[in-house]
């Protein structure tokens, strides 16, 4: 597939570098294209632009996006060049303020989500959830001693997710659907239980994974 990932971050370039790996092309998008410089030194088979070119670009949309920015990102992005696709969305809400005692802050509230919210923004565009609850080094084929850890998915659209779900199976997933958009309320703050054991012990490589009977 042609996939354009939104951002310069490590979530952006880790995905953008696995897509590569499993075949796919990449163009990875930012409002300064000279962030991107040394991920496309080091991936030359991908290629760097602004948010529009990478969404332009892209059969499907990857965000991975500072989570108070991501409605400005999409709109850099151009709501045309994301109708009809699928829009992968890694971004949690959180609040800019430290964690207490370990758990961070969002700006959304128990009844509502920021995917929602893009949703309802960008109504052309079909918003997946998926890889906002566990870091970065572990996004692309990570190994451990239990299998395939589960990655929580929700949206809208049946066709997106099945797209996405192609994808979390080439990084090595197992996916759980969680139905419609509503359900990126429970699944965004499963960033803040991920981040707990980071901020409170240093540890960072887990991940979450549901026992089925
Ligand atoms: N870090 C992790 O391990 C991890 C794991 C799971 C989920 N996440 C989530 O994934 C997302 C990306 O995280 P990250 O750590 O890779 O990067 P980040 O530092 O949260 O975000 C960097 C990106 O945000 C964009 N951005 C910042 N302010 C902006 C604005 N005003 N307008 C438009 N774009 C703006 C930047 O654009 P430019 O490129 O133009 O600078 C850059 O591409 C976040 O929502 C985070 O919560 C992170």
């Amino acid at each position: 597939m042609k996939i354009g990932v939104l951002g310069s971050g490590d979530v952006a370039k880790v995905l953008a570098s696995g897509l590569l790996k499993h075949g796919h092309q990449v163009k990875v998008g930012s409002r300064t294209a000279g962030k991107l410089a040394d991920w496309a030194s080091q991936n030359p088979r991908g290629s760097v632009g602004t948010f529009a070119e990478a969404a332009e670009f892209g059969e499907i949309v990857m965000l991975a996006v500072k989570g108070t920015a991501a409605a400005e990102a999409l709109s850099l992005a151009g709501e045309r060049n994301l109708a009809g696709k699928a829009v992968m969305d890694a971004c949690n809400p959180i609040e800019d303020a430290a964690p207490e005692n370990g758990v961070l802050r969002f700006f959304t509230g128990l009844n509502d989500s920021l995917m929602e919210r893009l949703q309802r923004q960008f109504s052309s565009a079909n918003f997946v959830k998926a890889f906002n609850s566990v870091g970065s080094a572990r996004m692309v084929n990570p190994q451990y001693a239990g299998g395939r850890p589960t990655m929580f998915i929700c949206g809208n659209d049946a066709g997106a997710k099945e797209t996405v779900s192609g994808v979390l199976d080439q990084f090595g997933w197992e996916t759980l659907d969680l139905g419609a958009v509503e359900a990126a309320r429970a699944i965004e703050p499963l960033c803040i239980l991920w981040c707990i054991p980071g901020f409170l012990r240093n540890e960072w490589t887990h991940a979450f994974k549901v026992l089925h009977a």
